[in-house]
């Protein structure tokens, strides 16, 4: 078996050299591991110009940033030697990076307030953006910033989820700044996108489905359906004409073709009559495997007792995808598992006859249902296996991309 681990190799990384990158520090804590992204940018021959804001500045000092970077920390919008200094680092930067990105700068970018130099110089250009939030889990999670964030990767805003882990004051999870390689890496990928899935059909399916009971009960499961919009959104950014099938409702990018389902049964048609002309199936949906023979046409009542669900088996949407396959056809599928998860993967591959299978150890703690983050094992025929560690779903979609991309023209 040839077990291989996907992080951004160095190659990736070179695009870097010689680009002008803004480098935006907020005030947050993670302040300070800016200086090392800093560095590292510097390392790989990019251009830095920092921009650190009043708040950054009782955090880390302007002079550390003006001693590693190409210019000044830059921390004022009148600075009089440079009346435009907004445009101008607008309109020079390739990249504009945020890291630490606190709530005020989300929030301030998402609705377009020009506060300070940061924020004007965000709303006054071009280049791609990537934002690495950093921020306590309650704020986070809080819907104001989620909404924020919605808005930003709507706009195609480049984010680097934040990371589990220990956070200001002792307290610990999710919020953490990612790690700086996972920045570089995402920094990269957003100066140079890969086209590699021009021209392509990409029908992804997203979400867990619905079985009803009654009018008003179902049954469901945990998914979130996150995993399935970053694929969507990976493939959109490959140059793909993607459509989702999804059981969720949430913001995705522009030009990305949403198809809503709810049960099993919907999916099975919904995907299969677009898989007819897809190059390359992915079904990250959590679909239902059993559901009731019948559906009651009025709300059960408990004094009738406690009722007897007969159920039946759905369609296995995958398994008839691997039946159907033609030639030249990739089909993806997924497999969330709590034990046994590599040999149980495994066999899913050899039953559904499908290309990839994208194994998720759902009860490993930080990753999987609900969690902005993800770590996978991704197995293919030969015996191939590449092991994706935990890193945000986007990370995740783009090795399983990698992996699609190298399988096209093969069969
Ligand atoms: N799948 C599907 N249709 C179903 C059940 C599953 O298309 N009725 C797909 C899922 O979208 C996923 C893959 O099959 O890509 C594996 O799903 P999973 O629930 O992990 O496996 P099951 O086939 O249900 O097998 P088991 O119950 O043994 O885990």
């Amino acid at each position: 078996m040839t077990i291989e681990s996907h992080d951004g190799s160095s190659s990736d990384l070179d695009v870097l050299n010689g680009a002008t990158v803004v480098l935006g520090v907020t005030g947050g804590i993670a302040a300070y591991k800016s200086v090392e992204l800093l560095r590292r940018l510097m390392d790989l021959g990019a251009y830095v110009i920092p921009v650190l804001t009043e708040s950054a500045l009782r955090f880390v000092g302007a002079a550390t940033f003006s001693a590693l970077a190409s210019e000044t920390a830059k921390t004022s919008l009148f600075d009089l030697t440079d009346p435009i200094l907004h445009t101008r680092l607008g309109q020079q930067a390739d990249l504009i990076v945020v890291a630490p990105a606190t709530a005020r700068l989300i929030g301030e970018y998402a609705h377009g307030i020009s506060r300070d130099l940061l924020t004007t110089t965000l709303i006054a250009t071009v280049a791609p953006v990537v934002l690495c939030p950093a921020m306590h889990t309650e704020m986070w999670n809080h819907v104001s910033i989620q909404e924020n964030m919605e808005t930003l990767r709507r706009r195609g805003v480049f984010v680097v989820e934040p990371e589990r882990g220990r956070l200001a004051g002792g307290d610990i999870g999710e919020g953490r700044l990612a790690a700086v390689d996972v920045i570089l890496e995402a920094c990269a990928r957003s100066l140079a996108p890969k086209r590699d899935l021009a021209g392509k059909n990409v029908v992804i399916s997203a979400g867990g489905t619905r079985e009803a009971i009654d009018p008003v009960r179902f049954i469901a499961n945990h998914s979130s359906g996150k995993q399935g919009y970053a694929l969507a959104e990976d493939a959109r950014r490959r140059g793909a004409q993607v459509t989702l099938v999804t059981t969720v409702d949430r913001p995705s990018l522009p030009g990305i073709e949403t198809v809503s389902v709810d049960s099993a049964q919907q999916l099975f048609e919904a995907v299969l009559r677009l898989a007819d002309q897809a190059d390359i199936v992915v079904m990250a949906a959590a679909v239902a495997d059993f559901r009731p023979v019948a559906t009651a046409t009025q709300k059960l009542k408990k004094r009738a007792g406690i009722p007897e669900i007969i159920l039946e088996p759905t369609p296995d949407t995958l398994a008839e995808l691997g039946r159907r396959r033609r030639p030249g056809q990739v089909i993806v599928g997924f497999a969330a598992e709590t034990e046994d998860v590599i040999a149980n993967g495994a066999r899913k591959l050899k039953d559904k006859r499908v290309d990839l299978i994208v194994v998720n150890d759902v009860s490993q703690e930080g990753a999987g249902f609900h969690s902005d983050l993800n770590a996978v094992v991704i197995l293919g025929q030969n015996d191939r296996r590449i092991d994706v560690g935990l890193g945000p779903k986007s990370t995740i979609a783009h090795a399983v991309f990698d992996e699609v991309v190298s399988l096209i023209g093969k069969h």
